[in-house]
């Protein structure tokens, strides 16, 4: 087989078979074909697509291209769910818990990387004590014991993916279904899901700014997960606004208990309680959606919840008490009101442009090397649709620094006002299974 030979039955539009894929993706990941084959091949899957199989053939080349991880010690199904970026997405650190409290496995690999915020794991470290570092078979003990762990990323997993996402980056082929959809589908795979739970999210602070291109994505990576054996499901989630109210990493933290506590955001709880539900049904803990969504909500009733977020945390060396008093969590020197120019209602809260600003503060990482500061952040107070008066509070900026005019302006910028009503944006705009 010849790398040139593939890249040309691709550039005109024809199906490659599994072997073909396998060449590629093996060929790729040691070294044998170079960048600027896998560059065109690239572009060529841009233009020209792949069929549902094809795609399917890519995510299992790229899974076997490194290590897995085996799950198998850990008793039930084992439910993930990922949620396909977006700003102040509080989702896993409340479901993690919440879906644990009625006895869904949750084996959480997580990740620091770039962004606004910090990953899940730099979220948890704001609790004082709380580490990842720990072995594989302490991992699985916790999952068995409190049904919730969480490990950072360790091992040689997907690193055909590695590669070729720094590649697309590069080239202009990010944006391409069959390579979005496999790249994700092979990390969840690779790291053990017996089935996944998606979310993906739509609108400015998406990766998929349009309705369609994010219903597309969901089918496509629902379809890999049927075809290779791991049932899947996706709901369609609006990501518009930001989530909830709180964007930076202590204060998702305090944003998460206050959830658990059934006295989040409701956005925020809605969508877990949604995502949740399809959580314990996948798991087989519930018989009907119906059944598990009264599952969770019980366990946010009667503290269960909270309670599995405590010992969760003080199972790995975190401080649990902070659930009770969130001021030992990090704290910022300076806490600013954005006061409202004008009488109105909120029309636009343009999310990923108030991620920025959250990332000017501190709170997220521009480049691996940045250091992120886990007490700065936004909360805010309005959400598109309220209604608003001249010299209330927008937005809570918890700020290190006591000059904040540029965070300021782009805050400002970015939640524009209207004198008429407003509609609240739809949560939820579909489901797919
Ligand atoms: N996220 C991923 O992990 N891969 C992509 O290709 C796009 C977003
Ligand atoms: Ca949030």
């Amino acid at each position: 087989m010849r790398m040139v030979d593939l890249i040309e039955k691709k550039r005109d539009g024809e199906a490659l078979t599994k072997e073909e894929i396998q060449f590629i993706i093996q060929g790729y990941t040691n070294g044998e074909i170079p960048d600027y084959q896998m560059s065109a091949f690239a572009m060529a899957v841009f233009f020209q697509g792949m069929t549902a199989e094809e795609t399917a053939e890519l995510t299992m080349a790229m899974v076997q291209s490194g290590e897995t991880i085996d799950l198998s010690k850990i008793d039930g199904i084992k439910v993930d769910k990922h949620s396909t970026g977006g700003v102040g997405d509080t989702t896993t650190l409340v479901l993690g818990p919440l879906v644990a409290s009625v006895g869904v496995p949750v084996a959480k690999m997580s990740g620091r990387g770039l962004g606004h915020t910090g990953g899940t794991i730099d979220k948890l470290e704001s609790v004082p004590g709380f580490h990842v570092e720990i072995s594989n078979e302490e991992f699985i003990e916790l999952v068995n014991k409190n049904k919730l762990a969480v490990v950072g990323q360790s091992g040689n997993l997907t690193p055909a993916d590695k590669k070729l996402y720094a590649l697309r980056d590069v080239t202009a082929t990010v944006n391409s279904i069959p390579l979005i959809a496999s790249s994700i589908m092979s990390k969840k795979i690779a790291a053990g899901a017996d089935a996944i739970v998606l979310d993906v999210k739509t609108g400015a602070g998406a990766f998929m700014k349009e309705l369609d291109d994010a219903k597309a994505l969901a089918k496509a990576m629902v379809e890999i997960g049927t075809r290779v054996g791991r049932q899947t499901m996706a709901i369609i989630s609006d990501m518009s606004q930001p989530l909830g109210y709180a964007i930076g990493n202590a204060l998702e933290v305090k944003e998460a208990i206050d959830t658990l506590k059934g006295e989040g955001p409701e956005d925020l709880q809605e969508l877990c309680l949604v995502l949740g539900s399809h959580m314990v049904y996948l798991a087989k803990k519930a018989s009907s959606l119906e059944e598990a969504r009264h599952m969770l909500e019980r366990a946010i009733e009667d503290g269960s919840a909270l309670e599995a977020f405590k010992r969760f945390l003080a199972a790995q060396g975190g401080d649990a008490s902070v659930v009770d008093d969130p001021s030992k969590l990090p704290q910022a020197k300076y806490v600013i009101d954005l006061e409202a120019k004008e009488d109105g209602y909120v029309a636009e809260i343009v999310a990923d442009e108030i991620g920025t600003a959250a990332m000017l503060l501190g709170a997220g990482r521009a480049t691996k090397e940045s250091t992120i500061d886990l007490a700065v952040g936004l909360v805010l107070r309005k959400k598109v649709g309220d209604a608003v008066k001249k010299g209330e509070s927008l937005v809570t900026i918890y700020s290190n620094r006591e000059q904040i005019d540029d965070v300021k302006q782009k805050l400002y910028e970015n939640i524009r006002l209207s004198s008429e009503r407003v509609q609240a944006p739809t949560l939820i705009y579909d489901k797919i299974s």
